[in-house]
């Protein structure tokens, strides 16, 4: 079994940054590639026989891992001069043995939905990653996958670094989802694609719908139903995947540090391009209108079979609200940056129902809680949320002088804490940017230079 978990040195120097207030943002900018539709893209492109191409890829550390470890499987995955990649696909059920264990890195989605697709392939995988991700669990992917007939070892706990045989032929089964989690619905559904008969998925919450969206683009028989006010989703396996063009909408989850950077900043009026407005994503947009922020949507249509607008967000003076609980699947990643926004809001924001937030890449809530304690905010913090009351638009101290937010190897940490600077007296020094290239390799440069 390799070594577990790399540490923060094995990601190079800890690289830390201050983030200071500047202009208000203006203009126009376009955030990459979404990250999930991203890994999916690469992943289905692999599975079809034949050349799929792909245009506006997030190139980010997730996602290369994710490419790298299609490359290991036996795709043959290149990046052209234009931009665009082009995979040609080894076929379902004609994926390799890997030589050697899959380095996930810091990418939740890879693993879990490689263990999926992985689970009804006949060989071994052994998959390993980075500190944080070491810490994950993946027993949520790992009880679904063994009834299908799947074989783990995994590390105490059931962490990384683990070790998966596959089944073949693997068992269909219908299994309800006892976490609202698209990653373990994804796990399923994939493992269903390599298995004879009918693998189906019931989801109690709506949870984001990228895979079911692209496997039928793809060619995939999936059938999507409605029990009892319950989602559920079928695949036929053993499908058959045809090669596509796929275009990549920007990602929403990063757009979301550029809206609440622009909400709190005066003088703000930006407009944020081609953002995938897909319903089950957009929650972090209700969340911040009922707070009183504008955000208009621009010229909405369809990219790659997914809803994409143009954002315009103007400076707004926030409101602290309760946000219903029900929104969190729709806005799960986004709620670092919801409670910077409301550190700067009039009044108490309420938010509740956030187990999940602990067993992200950092437990999102104590590390934002510390982190908003540090800048000078008022945050308690619950069992499955945080309550703040914030500045009414005031500005925060920041961090005080020689001390820096924690960022745990947690991307969406950094970017928030980042926005947090924005509006801070002494500015926000923030431990470790390095993470943020994660996700989003080119946040720093786009916000220092989105400010006028
Ligand atoms: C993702 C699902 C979410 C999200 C993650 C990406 C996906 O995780 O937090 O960043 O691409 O399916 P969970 O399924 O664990 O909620």
């Amino acid at each position: 079994m390799p070594e577990r978990g790399r540490t923060v040195k094995d990601r190079g120097e800890m690289s830390s940054h201050t983030f200071t207030s500047q202009g208000p943002l203006k203009g126009r900018i376009r955030v990459p590639g979404d990250k999930s539709i991203s890994h999916r893209a690469l992943m289905f492109s692999s599975l079809a026989v034949g050349e799929s191409t792909v245009e506006g890829l997030l190139e980010g550390e997730d996602v290369l891992a994710t490419a790298a470890a299609m490359g290991q499987l036996g795709a043959e995955i290149v990046r052209g001069d234009d931009g665009i990649w082009r995979i040609h696909g080894a076929g379902l059920g004609s994926l390799l043995e890997p030589k050697q264990a899959l380095d996930m890195g810091n990418s939740g989605t890879s693993t879990r939905l490689l263990m999926g697709l992985l689970a009804s392939h006949d060989f071994s995988t052994t998959f390993t990653g980075d500190a944080s991700l070491s810490g994950r669990p993946m027993a949520r992917v790992i009880a679904p996958l063994s009834q299908m007939g799947a074989q783990f070892e995994a590390s105490t706990g059931g962490t990384l670094p683990c070790m998966l045989r596959g089944a073949s032929p693997a068992v269909p089964i219908t299994y309800r989802l006892p976490v609202a989690s698209a990653q373990v619905k994804s796990a399923v559904l994939l493992a269903g694609l390599n298995t004879p008969g009918i693998t189906s998925v019931i989801e109690p919450v709506a949870t984001r719908d990228h895979t079911e969206r692209m496997l039928k683009g793809f060619g995939a028989t999936i059938e999507i139903g409605e029990e009892n006010g319950e989602r559920s989703i079928s695949v036929h396996g053993e499908a058959d995947l045809r090669p596509q063009h796929v275009t990549v909408p920007g990602d929403p989850s990063s757009a979301a540090f550029f809206i609440v950077a622009a909400l709190i900043t005066p003088g703000s009026d930006l407009i944020i391009e081609n953002v995938g407005m897909n319903d089950t994503r957009a929650g972090i947009v209700h969340a911040l209108r009922q707070m009183g922020g504008a955000i208009e949507e621009l010229n909405p249509r369809e990219v790659g079979g997914e809803p994409v607008a143009d954002l315009r967000v103007r400076h707004s003076d926030l409101a602290g609200a309760d946000i219903d609980p029900a929104l969190a699947p729709s806005m799960i990643d986004e709620f670092p940056v919801l409670f910077v926004a409301a550190a700067f809001a009039q009044g108490t924001t309420r938010t509740s129902g956030l187990e999940e937030l602990r067993v992200k890449e950092s437990d999102r809530l104590a590390a934002m809680a510390a982190a908003l304690d540090l800048i000078g905010a008022k945050v308690e913090e619950t069992e499955d949320g945080l309550i703040i009351e914030g500045t009414g638009g005031e500005p925060l101290r920041g961090t005080p002088e020689g001390a820096s937010v924690a960022t745990k190897l947690d991307h969406r940490i950094a970017m928030s804490m980042a926005v947090a600077g924005l509006r801070s007296r002494n500015g926000v020094s923030v431990d470790d940017t390095a993470p943020i290239a994660t996700s989003f390799p080119t946040f720093t440069d786009l916000l220092e230079g989105a400010a006028q």
